[in-house]
């Protein structure tokens, strides 16, 4: 598929690139060894243990490499997968990371255990990460949207003050996706998401990737292989299989969250939007001109806890659950789930009130998402 020169669009990346031209769904080679030393050979290294390389997975890591347009491309059995591995494989004792206070939860806690092998983490609130970036940092990890309160941190200053200092950038695209946002094209040295979430895009398997430059990525690869965080083919082809709607899902989740934001905030019962789509949103600026679309998630705050509660029990089809990026509208109270274990004073800081809450828009008519949600909140 890949002729040189020849740009391809998302959609048809999705579907074409890295296939075998003599079949069209590509089989799943649901082995955990292969003959050596006669077999096939994936990155130049022969294929022997699937724990090492599948052929199922790397069609998987193909079509990621080429929509994040990144070297090389690793696929993992999850997003902390991915995530653990990277910082694993790079940073020592004495190495400092710098990060936001307001990334995915479990990423949090992950970074701030490092600090048991003497690793130095520095947690900021995004418009800080900037100046935090310093010539002591050695890797600065950031998402290009924030859950749950959807802010968007200045990536390309991040990149560039990155690039000075000599630190590595990871950004995790989970919320913006290829399709809104592709960090390696902005300078990121490498990217990650939860394949979980709108990659695979059904809420029905649990992956990671990790791409970009090809420099670091056979310690990459030999981290992956010792820790264990490989992904399995049945997943990679589920994967895989998702992929090939993933340009139709997101832009519907896109068209559907704003839509949705817009009736959110001019609804009486509700307090508070967040949504980078929003003209109201202190980041509408920059994310527009970042991404052509801002996901499928939106939050809001109606007037306390109590009420937030409430309205989870009044809904009809939506949900309450965790992920976000698949078919099913969802619903969460991050104050008592996601961020349960963080101190009140903390989850202040990060603007997480008590009737804050998140949802994630799926693939339901919008209509139909609007009036469950209105009916919800005219019952409070
Ligand atoms: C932004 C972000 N990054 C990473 C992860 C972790 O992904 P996984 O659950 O696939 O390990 C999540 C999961 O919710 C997430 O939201």
């Amino acid at each position: 598929m890949s002729e040189p020169g020849k740009k391809r669009g998302i959609s048809s990346i999705s579907i074409h690139e890295g296939e075998d031209p003599l079949y069209i769904i590509p089989p799943i080679y649901q082995s955990a060894i292969f003959k050596h030393p006669f077999g096939e050979q994936i990155r130049g290294r022969e294929l022997k243990y699937s724990r090492e390389d599948n052929p199922t997975v790397h069609l998987l890591e193909k079509k990621v490499n080429a929509l994040e347009k990144g070297e090389d491309c690793l696929a993992f059995g999850s997003g902390m997968a991915a995530i653990s591995t990277i910082f694993l494989s790079t940073v020592s004792k004495g190495d400092e990371i710098v990060t936001s206070k307001e990334i995915y939860g479990a990423s949090l806690v992950l970074l701030r255990s490092l600090e048991k092998f003497g690793i130095r983490v520095k947690c900021v609130l995004n418009g800080d990460l900037v100046k935090s970036i310093t010539r002591d940092t050695k890797i600065a990890f950031i998402e290009t949207i924030t859950n749950p309160t959807l802010g968007v941190p200045n990536l390309p200053e991040i990149v560039k003050t990155c690039r000075e200092n000599g630190a590595i950038s990871v950004v995790d695209n989970t919320f913006a996706t290829p399709v809104n946002f592709r960090p390696l094209e902005w300078g990121a040295d490498y990217v990650v998401e939860s394949a979980t979430k709108y990659l695979g895009g059904h809420n029905d398997v649990i992956g990671g990737v990790l791409s970009g430059k090809k420099e670091r990525m056979a310690d990459f690869w030999e981290w992956r292989r010792n820790l264990g965080g490989s992904l399995d083919p049945l997943a990679a082809f589920l994967i895989i299989r998702g992929l090939k709607t993933l340009k139709l899902r997101v832009e519907c989740q896109n068209k559907g969250a704003q839509e949705v934001a817009e009736f959110l905030e001019g609804h009486t019962k509700v307090k508070r939007v967040f949504y980078p789509g929003l003209k109201s949103s202190q980041f509408n600026k920059l994310a527009s001109r970042l991404m052509p679309g801002f996901g499928g998630v939106v939050s809001f705050e109606v007037e306390n806890g109590e009420k937030a509660l409430r309205l989870l029990t009044s809904l009809s089809f939506i949900k309450t659950a965790p992920s976000l990026g698949g078919a099913e509208t969802l619903i969460t109270h991050p104050v008592s789930s996601s961020h349960k274990s963080i101190n009140p004073a903390e989850r202040k800081e990060l603007g997480i009130e008590e009737g804050l809450l998140r949802l994630s828009i799926g693939l339901e008519e919008i209509d139909d998402i609007l009036e469950d949600l209105d009916k919800a909140l005219k019952s409070l």
